[in-house]
């Protein structure tokens, strides 16, 4: 599909115009068909990416002092390594960014190629390697290979389905030892959500662990002092020795 700007009001309201792709692309069937054009029209001036902070999500800079995180590994005897991390949907890089200045060797990847270019861009001489893919067919070679993975608002940016799917591949990027945080808008159940986003329940939240992975904690942020809207934020691991670099 053509992208076409929807006129004046939809070029002033990122918000509107994104979620008339989305409704266009999610009732032609194609869910994740509109993140694409999404970026197209940005880049062409025709509206801003809604998601566009300039800088990493709170959520994750918060999370990752409170534990401490950093990705270099100092063994006892050994040269000191760095854990890898993929961040998922990395949209214009600013979470991946984060992620690889903590100290990990870092893989960002988005469905939208031109999200892609723009996020190199952005970041020239990156440590991060861009890549152009898709959660819900991911390499082979991503199979249970990261030590972090890193996922903020993309569940919630799919409809179900593929959304189960995406929660499934999800699961299978994390390595023996590793860990994923997830930072999704949240409801209860038989809450309605008219999404973009669609608000998650806990029990797809916990739905992670049918992938093996066994929650550490899960967060319901629901300060009304807050201006964000409801969100969890969880933890989950992959029981086990810490990935191969390990002794
Ligand atoms: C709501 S945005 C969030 C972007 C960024 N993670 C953030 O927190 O600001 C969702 C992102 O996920 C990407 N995305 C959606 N479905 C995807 C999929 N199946 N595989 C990879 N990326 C996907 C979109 O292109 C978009 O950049």
């Amino acid at each position: 599909m053509h992208v076409v700007a929807g006129g004046d009001k939809f070029a002033q309201d990122p918000e509107e115009f994104a979620g008339r792709l989305a409704a266009q692309a999610v009732s032609a069937g194609d869910p994740t068909g509109w993140f694409e054009r999404l970026y197209a029209a940005a880049e062409a001036g025709e509206t801003a990416v809604p998601w566009d902070r300039g800088v990493p999500s709170p959520f994750l800079t918060q999370w990752a002092e409170q534990r401490g995180l950093a990705g270099a590994r100092n063994l006892a005897g050994s040269a000191a390594t760095r854990a890898r991390a993929v961040v998922v949907g990395c949209g214009l890089g600013e979470d991946a960014e984060f992620i690889a200045e903590r100290g990990f060797q870092t893989v960002a990847f988005d469905i939208s190629p031109t999200a892609i270019a723009a996020a190199r861009r952005r970041f020239p001489g990156s440590a991060v390697e861009y890549l152009t893919a898709n959660l819900l067919d991911p390499p082979a070679a991503w199979h249970r290979a990261f030590d972090l993975v890193v996922e903020s608002l993309i569940l919630q940016a799919l409809p179900d389905p593929p959304r189960r799917d995406a929660i499934a591949r999800l699961g299978d990027l994390v390595a023996l030892g590793g860990m994923l945080i997830v930072i999704a808008r949240a409801r209860e159940p038989g809450e309605p959500t008219e999404g973009p986003p669609w608000a998650l329940t806990r029990a797809e939240i916990e739905a992670l662990a049918d992938t093996g992975l066994e929650p550490v904690r899960i967060e319901d942020l629901n300060d009304p002092q807050l201006e964000w809207p409801r969100r969890w934020r969880a933890e989950f691991t992959r029981p086990g020795p810490a990935s191969s670099q390990d002794p």
